[in-house]
């Protein structure tokens, strides 16, 4: 069937709001560097992640634009903070806890699939409650943020961060199983589980 005006309308409105909010990525990049890199990686692994958990192709696309969006938050966080090559202290840790807020906020303001902006809300939850920002326990958190908080540190493990050594393959795997039922669902690490070797080929050609 061929696309009414409405429907072509609409594709150019998504099409406009997706462009705007890669342009706020470039520019967290200038902040952040690296930052562009490892959000396009963790919306891959994010998508594979969701697609083994049986996830309808809409949802897993969603997952994918959560993943890619999940730090989005930090345009909003000072350059001190994200820079900062040691450990951040206990103020200025309460500050940087402030991005999956952010993000939502941003996404929501953009219009973005709710689900999305939900996600991204909750990334830095765990699954026994210990995250932030508002302890959401087991099932009370979003399955798409479940999925994205794998991805996210599965690639921060592999490439490392400013405070923090990059690790092996072997090592990042054993750190994600080793948190099952209590910072990650177990049914996702199960599905992690069986999907490693795709995550590790994402990473190695990603360069
Ligand atoms: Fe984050």
């Amino acid at each position: 069937m061929k696309p009414t005006g409405t429907t072509s309308r609409a594709e150019r409105a998504t099409a406009d709001l997706s462009r705007a909010i890669e342009t706020l990525m470039v520019a967290l990049e200038a902040h952040l560097p690296g930052c562009e890199a490892h959000s396009r990686r963790t919306a891959d692994y994010a998508a594979v992640l969701a697609c083994r958990m049986k996830m309808n192709p809409g949802d897993v696309e969603i997952v994918r634009r959560a993943g890619f969006f999940h730090d989005i938050g930090k345009i909003g966080i000072p350059d001190r903070l994200l820079r900062k090559p040691e450990t951040l202290k206990p103020r200025e840790t309460k500050i940087m806890r402030r991005h999956p807020e952010i993000g939502r906020d941003l996404l929501r303001g953009f219009s973005f699939p709710r689900a999305a902006a939900d996600a991204v809300h909750a990334h830095h939850e765990w699954f026994d409650g210990a995250g932030y920002p508002r302890a959401l326990k087991g099932k009370d958190i979003p399955p798409m943020a479940r999925i994205i908080a794998v991805a996210d540190v599965y690639d921060i493990l592999r490439a490392g961060r400013n405070y923090q050594p990059a690790v092996s393959r072997e090592e990042a795997e054993k750190t994600i199983l080793a948190v099952s039922g209590t910072q990650f669902d177990p049914a996702i690490v199960e599905a992690f589980r069986t999907c490693a070797a795709e995550f590790n080929a994402l990473f190695e050609s990603a360069g």
